[in-house]
């Protein structure tokens, strides 16, 4: 059976005997070498699959826990704001728990894959006229009402949950990587993995964190945040490891998309990319030892896959024809 987040890092999680098990399989995702990368950069580039996790996103480390403690607490209901992988996690893990989700997203702004999966759930969809931090800030609103538990990351159980993406580096490389490259949206998953690096006592590796230069209307849906709600704490943690923040056009997180489709063979979202393309604009010294969280899987944003590229060309189904459109 799937191991889950929770028995595996048992005694290092808000877990009691109190707490059910709410899991999907997440964690435990592959770190990945990247040849190519690495041989392109002059580093050593490896990559955290994190959109090998159950719903596709490092969400569902922190959801697993969180909707775990609200049933504990004795929840019914859980809400959250998203630009939607935290809908597409918050409502397969309520669904699983039997709970409810009242979901607030921003009006046209969530990827198509995102949205499917949160209908398919079940969950109350809820489009906001107006962005991600409007309908964070009606999110908070509903909660202090207190009939649902909030589950976006200002509940600390999320932070817990996602910290232990640091922990599976610290094992498998022996260590912390030299720099952790992360993208960069409302810092909640920068202060968990620096977190992570602290409580399993190697140190916080450089952090190297990318964010969108126009994040109120980036290509990188997931990340179109204006008021990060970590920003604080995010940017205090980049900055104690020595690392950077770095900001991002659009093209260049559209040319790391790209590259880890092609040269890797690693299909993520837009958002997901903003930790290659930062680090490629950090000026690392060769023999630096980089991890690049991935943060969510590609199928989840289709619209971009299909607008940044060729379409099929269409043919006859004869040899002729096909030697032709190969040409
Ligand atoms: N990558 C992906 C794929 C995301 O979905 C998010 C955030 C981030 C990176 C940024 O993480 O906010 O902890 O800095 N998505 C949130 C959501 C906002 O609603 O799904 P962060």
């Amino acid at each position: 059976m799937a191991v889950s987040l929770a028995d595996r890092y048992r005694d290092r999680l808000p877990i009691t005997d109190a707490t059910p098990t709410i899991s999907l399989g997440e964690g435990s995702t592959p770190l990945l070498a990247a040849p190519r990368l690495s041989e392109r950069l002059g580093f050593e580039v490896l990559l955290k699959w994190e959109g090998a996790n159950p719903t596709g996103s490092f969400k569902d480390r922190g959801m697993t826990v969180a909707v775990a403690k609200a049933v504990e607490e004795g929840a019914q209901a859980v809400v959250c704001a998203s630009t939607g992988n935290t809908a597409a996690s918050a409502a397969a893990y309520a669904a699983r728990a039997g709970l409810s989700a009242v979901i607030l997203q921003p009006l046209g702004a969530v990827a198509l894959g995102k949205l499917a999966q949160a209908r398919a759930a079940a969950a109350r969809l809820l489009a906001v006229r107006g962005s991600f931090d409007d309908a964070l800030a009606a999110a908070l609103r509903l909660a202090d009402l207190g009939m649902h538990v909030l589950v976006n990351s200002l509940n600390p159980h999320r932070l817990q949950g996602q910290k232990t993406a640091a922990f599976e580096l610290v094992e498998e490389l022996g260590g912390a990587p030299d720099v952790l490259a992360i993208p960069y949206g409302g810092g909640g998953n920068v202060c968990a993995y620096a977190l992570g690096f602290e409580e399993v006592g190697t140190g916080v590796p450089r952090l190297v964190a990318g964010e969108a230069a126009e994040r109120s209307a980036t290509v990188a849906s997931a990340i179109r945040i204006t008021a990060p709600a970590h920003r604080a704490d995010a940017e205090r943690a980049v900055e104690a490891s020595g690392g950077e923040v770095v900001s991002l056009p659009d093209e260049g997180i559209l040319e790391a998309w790209r590259e880890l489709a092609t040269l890797e063979g690693v299909f993520c979202e837009p958002s997901s990319a903003a930790a290659l393309a930062a680090v490629t604009r950090a000026g690392l010294e060769p023999g630096t030892r980089v991890v690049c969280v991935v943060t969510g899987h590609g199928l989840k944003d289709p619209e971009t896959a299909t607008a940044q590229t060729p379409p099929p060309v269409e043919i006859d189904p004869d040899p002729g024809a096909i030697a032709a459109a190969l040409r």
